[in-house]
């Protein structure tokens, strides 16, 4: 799947890109059901918030036949190395959960931010694929951008290790506040998007596209997987993290054929009769 023209600017302009029903039900019905046996997995992969609810899967693509398809998926990989105009490797998988009641905030932050302090990542040539899991509405924990604020470069950050169980490099609300305020259309409309939508829609983001989502207090659960892509030739440089965070296999991906995950959630659902 390439992208066109509009998208490819689109991208450029605003820093993300939405492709609705980029994955069928029956693909999500089979990832989503995964999902949740992953999260009741006693794995040091898996993060959990301070309740004890589940907060990310990490490297489920390393253990999981469904997570690996997806991981490899043309429909995924193949904007990546036309963007990049490169070959591309995993550098992160996880499985958002943001769990019905449970699910805690992701402050303002730029992903490229941490890459780049904590994994020595050259450059910010790398972005974060999200595949919705379940449906993310306004009410349930969506994310949050703030459009073009791609091209403010790397920002500065401080390293917050408390607000929630998961280490993040964030962003002071001044410079949130600027850079939202930038955004702003000037026809009334507000400097943050939260791009909503059915499972299976999927978001492309810059690696310096800041972000952030709020709590979820709905009984509505909203599951994203994040596949991050690296340009090979950008690899990390830095082995800070666990292998099973920050990956230090460089090797290209081999997309797999573009219905691998249909024929999985085909044999899935049938051994599940
Ligand atoms: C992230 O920014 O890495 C995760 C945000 C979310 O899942 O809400
Ligand atoms: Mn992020």
């Amino acid at each position: 799947m390439k992208l066109n023209l509009r998208q490819l600017k689109g991208f450029d302009d605003q820093g993300y890109l939405f492709l609705p029903s980029c994955f069928s039900d029956e693909e999500v019905a089979a990832l989503r059901s995964e999902a949740e046996a992953i999260y009741k997995t006693d794995r040091q992969e898996v993060w959990r918030e301070t309740t004890g609810a589940p907060r990310t899967a990490f490297a489920a693509h390393t253990y999981n036949e469904a997570f690996r398809l997806l991981s490899r998926h043309p429909r995924l990989v193949e904007p990546l190395r036309q963007l990049f105009g490169e070959e591309v490797y995993v550098h992160q998988f996880k499985i958002n959960a943001k769990a019905a009641f449970e699910g805690a905030v992701w402050q303002w932050h730029q992903d490229y931010g941490t890459w780049a302090r904590d994994d020595g990542m050259p450059e910010p040539r790398a972005m974060n694929i999200a595949v919705f899991l379940d449906e993310v509405m306004p009410i349930n924990g969506p994310l949050m951008f703030i459009p073009k604020s791609h091209k403010a470069g790397t920002l500065e950050a401080g390293h917050d290790t408390a607000t929630t169980s998961y280490p993040l490099w964030t962003l002071d609300n001044d410079t949130v506040a600027r850079l939202v305020r930038e955004a702003e259309p000037g026809d009334g409309r507000p400097g943050i998007v939260a791009p909503t939508g059915k499972p299976g829609s999927v978001l492309m983001f810059h690696g310096n596209l800041v972000h952030a989502s709020p709590p979820n207090m709905t009984p509505y659960p909203r599951k994203i997987v994040y596949l991050t892509l690296c340009a090979v030739s950008n690899h990390i440089t830095q082995f800070n993290r666990p292998e099973w965070i920050a990956h230090r296999d460089f090797t290209p991906i081999e997309p797999v054929a573009d219905d691998a995950l249909r024929q999985f959630a085909r044999s899935y659902r049938v051994a599940a009769e």
